[in-house]
């Protein structure tokens, strides 16, 4: 069955643009009920929008505190229909009401290796500190951020010259294969949860191939077409 899924959005959205050519490439099973901003200005609303979309601006500052802003937000969400939430650059911290409404089928997207570098300054903070491999990260949210189960590791390499912006956009070309990667596999149901691990079952139609990572590493390895 068609998983429905709200994206939630700040900025750019070109991670839900990957997840939408995907969807509409017919290699997710999913549709998306809305796609919600806490900045009216988001670029990823207007994305939506060009693809049919219902594209929500909900500015947090609209709202007398979390709490509010919170709920506010779980109805929007409640209210387009989905069954699961996709976090695409989403830059506020989802209180416990939100995530105990969809617990276990939120996920959320961050730019390094977790546990290393979380927080709004991932790969700024990993070019800082000179790591040779960097990297993107799925995951399942919980209450902590950058914290919960891991769904698919992208590892890209960082050069010493790479500063912010390069590194950022080198790990942002992986994002966008293994987000997309990642959804499929929920809304397949392929993903079941034990603890922290997170376990993937085998495709029912075993893919053809495994697609071509280049010079990088993705664990689980990224099937035909991602
Ligand atoms: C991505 O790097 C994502 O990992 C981070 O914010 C950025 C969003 O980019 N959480 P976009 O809006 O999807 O283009």
């Amino acid at each position: 069955m068609t998983l429905p899924v709200a994206v939630l959005v700040s900025g750019s959205g070109s991670n839900l643009q990957a997840i939408l050519d995907r969807i509409e490439a017919g290699r997710i099973d999913a549709r998306i009920t809305a796609v919600l901003s806490n900045r009216a200005d988001a670029q990823g609303l207007v994305r939506a929008a060009a693809h049919g979309i219902p594209a929500l601006a909900l500015p947090h500052g609209d709202y007398p505190d979390r709490t509010a802003y919170d709920a506010a937000l779980l109805a929007a969400v409640r209210q387009s229909g989905a069954e699961a939430v996709v976090l695409a650059g989403f830059m506020r911290i989802l209180g416990p009401d939100f995530v105990a409404a969809y617990r276990d089928r939120i996920l959320n997207i961050h730019p390094a290796l977790l546990p290393s570098f979380p927080g709004v300054r991932g790969p700024a903070d990993a070019a800082a500190y000179g790591v040779a491999i960097a990297g993107a990260t799925v995951h399942f949210v919980d209450e902590k951020m950058d914290n919960g189960p891991i769904v698919i590791q992208a590892a890209v390499p960082a050069r010493p010259d790479d500063d912010a912006a390069a590194l950022a956009a080198r790990i942002l070309a992986f994002e966008h294969r293994i987000y997309p990667q990642a959804l499929a596999w929920l809304a397949s149901g392929r993903l079941t949860l034990d603890g922290r691990k997170t376990r993937l079952a085998p495709a029912a139609i075993p893919p053809a191939d495994m697609a071509d990572a280049g010079p990088c590493l993705v664990n689980p390895p990224l099937e035909q077409g991602f």
